[in-house]
């Protein structure tokens, strides 16, 4: 058995990214002079998110890193000749993770509503607050007066966030600007994001979030007039890796949806629905009929949007940080998802709305002590169910032939990540190798 690692001496300041986001400002996502040598980490154990039972977990493990992927994982009694006499790191026993995986955030946006933070405080509901012109239109505001350079500075201390907790890709979504100039500006703001720090980021056009108060009542008109064109226009500036949407009273119905999705298959892009949040409208029905990447949010959802799940190969991506901020009692029938076996992911939500959040690590926990799922199923949800909601397949999971986004953290199990509130104990990220 390998020792426990999480003293008080390991977890140093200088142990921690969180202390020095600013140092990697500017290093290029992959580094370009490529290592000559083998790297190998040992004395370790990996959750490796395989098929070999929970966690796909490894005790006594080692892993072989050749430049920016995975070239062996296994037990280190088992390790090949050939990889025995390279560089090797001493990770003193500590829990090799996939590098996480953020598959839903509005992370990119201007301004703040700890205001409206407080109304509900005093009683008014998340669709009240809307409703009078707070809400997503608020936020809207303070997103069309910022400039791309302000969205990203206002962003990175959030992704600085995520990033010290072993975070190595994020989604990132517009729907904030609901004009074409914004939505775009959005879009620019989080493919600069790609370039600021080490990390990766897929982005989802979100111009269906919310109707702006110059098209009230006239949601039909703002989707001709504002929201298709603006796609076509980001899809042009190659801003655009999916197409999203809200699909709820307070935002668009179902056949407004499929306006956006079909216009989304003629471009060829790949589609995601927030569905079944505040009420059951259908939205995952939808999403499934256009092969959805993910459904996402879910409270509402039921079994039988579980079943067409399954058949669509979408994913239920759920966002407990909504849940647990907005105070809702209507859970994601989780029990369907996994009697259907529909891939569970997780993920922040990080918007100044329904969900302030950003930290995957308390995601996990809110997942396990709200909606009951096991740890195991929180870190696949940030692993590799997340890759596959991102249609990603290189990464969130530790195979031969991925790329290296580790994770390296300061526990002796698991089932610790979901489990301590507060607490940061991530040692290392690996980035592609680095
Ligand atoms: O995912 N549900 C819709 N959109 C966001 C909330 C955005 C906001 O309140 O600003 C969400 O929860
Ligand atoms: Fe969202």
């Amino acid at each position: 058995m390998v020792p426990v690692i999480a003293t008080a001496e390991r977890i140093q300041p200088s142990d921690r990214l969180l202390d020095k986001p600013i140092m990697y400002g500017h290093i290029k996502p992959l580094n370009p002079v490529k290592k000559k040598t083998l790297m190998r980490l040992a004395n370790t154990s990996i959750a490796t998110l395989g098929d070999n039972g929970p966690y796909g977990l490894i005790e006594q493990a080692t892993v072989v890193i050749d430049n920016h992927v995975i070239r062996w994982v296994g037990p280190e009694t088992e390790l090949p000749v050939e990889f025995a006499n390279h560089e090797t790191t001493d990770l003193e026993g500590r829990l090799i993770t996939p590098a996480f995986i953020d598959c839903h955030t509005h992370i990119v946006h201007g301004g703040h509503r700890a205001v409206e933070f407080e109304m509900r405080l005093e009683g008014a509901s998340y669709e009240e607050v809307a409703r009078a012109g707070g809400g997503i239109v608020s936020t809207m505001r303070s997103t069309r007066a910022a400039s791309v350079d302000d969205l990203v500075a206002a962003a990175l201390p959030r992704v600085d966030t995520l990033l010290a907790e072993g975070v190595s890709m994020l989604e990132i979504k517009s729907g904030y600007g609901l004009d074409q100039d914004t939505e775009l500006n959005m879009l620019r703001a989080a493919r600069r994001i790609a370039n600021e720090r080490p990390v990766r980021v897929k982005t989802s056009f979100l111009g269906a979030h919310s109707l702006p108060p110059e098209y009230k009542n006239r949601a039909d008109a703002y989707l001709s007039d504002v929201c298709l064109p603006a796609l076509t226009q980001a899809h042009n500036e190659s801003l655009v890796d999916a197409v999203d949407g809200f699909c709820e009273g307070i935002a668009f119905t179902p056949e407004q949806i499929a306006r956006v999705f079909d216009h989304a298959k003629t471009l060829g892009l790949a589609v995601k629905l927030h569905a079944e949040q505040l009420s059951h409208l259908g939205g995952t029905a939808l999403a499934c009929q256009y092969n959805a990447l993910s459904a996402d949010h879910l409270e509402y959802a039921n079994a039988e949007d579980a079943k067409l799940m399954a058949q669509s190969g979408t994913i239920a991506v759920l966002l407990p940080g909504a849940f647990y901020t907005l105070r809702e009692t209507q859970k994601p029938p989780i029990e369907a998802f996994r009697q259907h076996g529909v891939p569970i992911a997780l993920a922040t939500d990080c918007n100044p709305g329904s969900s302030p959040v950003t930290s995957l690590l308390l995601t996990m926990n809110m997942a396990c002590t709200l909606f009951r799922m096991t740890p195991a199923e929180a870190l696949a949800g940030v692993t590799r169910n997340a890759a596959r909601a991102l249609g990603v397949s290189d990464s969130g999971n530790i195979a031969v032939g991925q790329r290296a986004d580790l994770a390296v953290w300061n526990v002796e199990h698991p089932a610790e990540l979901a489990y301590r509130v507060g607490l940061n104990p991530l040692h290392q990220r690996y980035f592609a190798g680095t």
